[in-house]
């Protein structure tokens, strides 16, 4: 079994509805990829190992790409922490083990920013890793992801397969989940102005404002994803760090600034507002990338043309 992708790989796309999986899904069959094969979670849940296997055995796949997973803004994380760590363990492990007992040697995990201590020396490099405690507001996404890079990296160690793992910064772009309460940043804040511009109300802005930020275009990731599905077995090995890469823009904002900017591309003068009773999360989160940059790919979507782009498509 080979341990590099190839275009006619029978490949498990997990999580193509996402916001994440349905951008991969465009650029792999905008690229020749014509043989993915996809399950929605009413489907298929995969936190059901003997689903998953009987999926698996069912679809003869070659190779899996997990972008399922629970995600959710930051106050989602806090209140529900107990589904954060058990779906995102559960789908992760599942996908991952059930791939090495089907002899599937070639895997991409989905990871995030998330994994990285709370106080992390910044930019944030992937040796940073468990240095120090995490952000409790996300603990519990952070430890799944955790267990499945190590698991990941544990196969390829003592198995010989090629499981890559990304992990990206935040992402934001079309598929997301708008909602004003339970969305990540970019999402919930272009919900919040577009509601406040139509009626003429207050935009309250959760934190101080003071957070830096780090984001990155939905389909920057999937061209990162394809990226690494198409260097060798022996690029991703000798260049990831334990088997994984750190994926972002290299573009770093303050939560005030992108605020600022939202409402110019808005063109309106609104009423803002800063909750400081909210929690503002990790204070600075910018990965350094240099290692998947150094092998040649980079962000190409600067974010104010993505912002401007997406809220034009929101609005049409
Ligand atoms: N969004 C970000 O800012 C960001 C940043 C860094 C990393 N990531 C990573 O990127 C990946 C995808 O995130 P996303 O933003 O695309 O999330 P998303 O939009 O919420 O999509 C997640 C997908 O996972 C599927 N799913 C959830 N639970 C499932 C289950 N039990 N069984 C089967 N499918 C299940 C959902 O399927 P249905 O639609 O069928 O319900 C959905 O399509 C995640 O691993 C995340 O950690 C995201």
């Amino acid at each position: 079994m080979s341990l590099n992708f190839h275009k006619k790989d029978k490949i498990f796309l997990s999580g193509h509805n996402g916001l994440v999986g349905s951008a991969i899904y465009e650029i792999l069959k905008k690229n020749g990829y014509h043989n993915i094969i996809t399950a929605s979670k009413k489907k298929l849940d995969l936190r059901n190992q003997q689903k998953v296997q009987k999926f698996f055995l069912n679809n003869k796949i070659d190779a899996v790409i997990i972008a399922a997973a629970k995600v959710g803004g930051i106050n989602d994380n806090n209140l529900n922490k107990i589904d954060y760590l058990y779906d995102n363990t559960m789908i992760a492990f599942n996908l991952i083990h059930t791939a090495f007992k089907n002899n599937i040697k070639r895997l991409i995990f989905l990871g995030s920013s998330c994994i990285y201590p709370r106080n992390c020396k910044q930019p944030i490099k992937e040796e940073y890793l468990l240095t120090s405690s995490l952000e409790p507001t996300n603990d519990a996404y952070a430890i799944a992801k955790i267990a499945a890079i190590k698991l990941c990296h544990y196969y390829n160690q003592n198995k010989k397969t090629s499981y890559r793992c990304l992990m990206p910064t935040n992402i934001y772009g079309l598929n997301d989940n708008f909602d004003p309460n339970f969305g990540h940043v970019i999402p919930s804040l272009i919900t919040k102005f577009k509601n406040s511009k139509s009626n003429n109300s207050e935009v309250t802005i959760w934190g101080d404002g003071k957070p830096k930020r780090e984001f990155l275009h939905v389909n920057d990731l999937a061209e990162a994803v394809k990226f690494t599905m198409e260097i060798s077995h022996r690029q991703f090995m000798s260049n990831s760090y334990n088997s994984y890469f750190n994926v972002g823009s290299n573009e770093e904002i303050s939560i005030k600034s992108l605020v600022n900017l939202l409402e110019k591309l808005f063109n309106h003068d609104f009423k803002i507002k800063y909750d400081s009773s909210m929690p503002n999360g990790t204070l600075r989160k910018k990965l350094n990338s240099n290692r998947l940059n150094k092998l040649g790919w980079k962000s190409k979507i600067k974010l104010k043309k993505g912002l401007s782009d997406l809220i034009q498509t929101l609005n049409n």
